[in-house]
């Protein structure tokens, strides 16, 4: 089960690895005028969708219930009432069901969708992890053995595209509408800088240029909110900005997989659905197996849930009872 930000996920796998089920009820339409997660909302809402949720994975599997040999539950890092919500039902059922529970990273999830979806891949591989709220070069040395290598110090990518939608005016998830805006515009007409740093990542300088470039197309050419009132401009603005983030990834990646040796390559999490990313890796690594997952596990899923929590429970073993949650959770297996 996972709660930890805006979608109620529940899953059923066999063996760690056979997805049987994934059922991911998402609140983008209640957040989207916000422009943003509201924390209160989104608790409320997975309080009301969990139970249908769970229902509807366990569905597809015979006997419900009693098909089921473990919980897996993402206790962290995310927001402390969606955690709560997700945990505690996942404690009450293990509890009810008398079957063992684990507490889960989210992040763990992120790095373990990789070897879900590619029934190939092994650790060790190194996984770019860029997600809402992470960007995270992570190596996952064995499993339940990882080690972060390189971290933004400021925004995660998916929370720059998510600003970045916003001053062009663009719909909550930005992400997926920076990407459609980008198509057909102009990568080169707005030249925006590229952060390099040798042991980081950092895209709060680039958020900052945006604005300002904005700002300097002059009142006459921004809408009263401010944002770009030509589509041609806001469709070369995305591109120039999506450019210019898989550019910083891609030399992230790049540079700690040159000095780890690394021979498996992943890229993870919801900014990995995003095209130009995912052409980007695979072009640039063509010598290496590359694993990206299908989009549906690259955005939030409990699928990535059970399978990080399968390989938890072998090697650490159940939590006992009352586990609780880690809104700044850091940990990648
Ligand atoms: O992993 P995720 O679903 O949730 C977190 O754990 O944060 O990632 C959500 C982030 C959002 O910031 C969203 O804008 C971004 O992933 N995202 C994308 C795309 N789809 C989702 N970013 C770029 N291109 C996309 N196609
Ligand atoms: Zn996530």
């Amino acid at each position: 089960m996972e709660t930890s930000c805006d979608e109620t996920a529940a899953a059923v796998l066999r063996d760690g690895r056979e997805v049987v089920s994934s059922v991911v009820s998402s609140q983008i339409a209640l957040h989207a005028e916000y422009g943003g997660v509201v924390p209160d909302l989104a608790a409320r809402a997975h309080l009301e969708a969990i139970g249908p949720v769970v229902a509807e994975a366990l569905s597809a599997l015979d006997g419900g219930w009693d098909g089921i040999d473990a919980v897996a539950v993402t206790r962290g890092p995310g927001l402390a009432g969606c955690l709560l919500v997700g945990v505690l039902y996942a404690q009450g059922a293990a509890l009810g069901r008398g079957v063992p529970m684990v507490g889960v990273s989210h992040m763990a999830g992120h790095v373990y969708s990789a070897w879900l979806s590619d029934t190939t891949l092994e650790p060790p591989y190194l996984s770019l992890v860029v997600s809402g709220g992470h960007t995270d070069v992570v190596e996952l040395r064995g499993h339940g053995d990882a080690r972060r290598l390189v971290s933004t110090r400021d925004d995660a990518a998916g929370e720059a595209f998510d600003k970045a939608a916003r001053l062009l005016g663009l719909a909550y998830p930005g992400g997926p509408a920076i990407e459609l805006a980008a198509r057909g515009g102009d990568p080169s007409r707005f030249p925006l800088p590229n952060t390099r740093l040798d042991d980081a990542l950092s895209f709060s300088g680039l958020k900052t240029a945006l604005r300002y470039t904005v700002r300097d197309l002059g009142e006459g050419s921004l809408t009263d909110d401010g944002t770009p009132s030509d589509p041609v401009v806001v469709a070369d603005l995305a591109a120039a900005f999506q450019a210019t983030v898989v550019s910083q990834l891609l030399h992230a990646l790049t540079t700690i997989a040159d000095r780890t040796g690394a021979e498996r390559i992943a890229v993870v999490g919801g900014v990995a659905a995003n095209q130009a990313l995912r052409e980007a890796v695979t072009v640039h690594f063509a010598g290496l197996p590359v694993s990206i997952p299908p989009l549906s596990l690259c955005t939030d899923n409990a699928a990535m849930i059970g399978a990080a929590g399968w390989h938890r429970l072998a090697i650490h073993g159940a939590d006992a009872s009352g586990i609780l949650v880690d809104p700044v959770l850091d940990e990648y297996a």
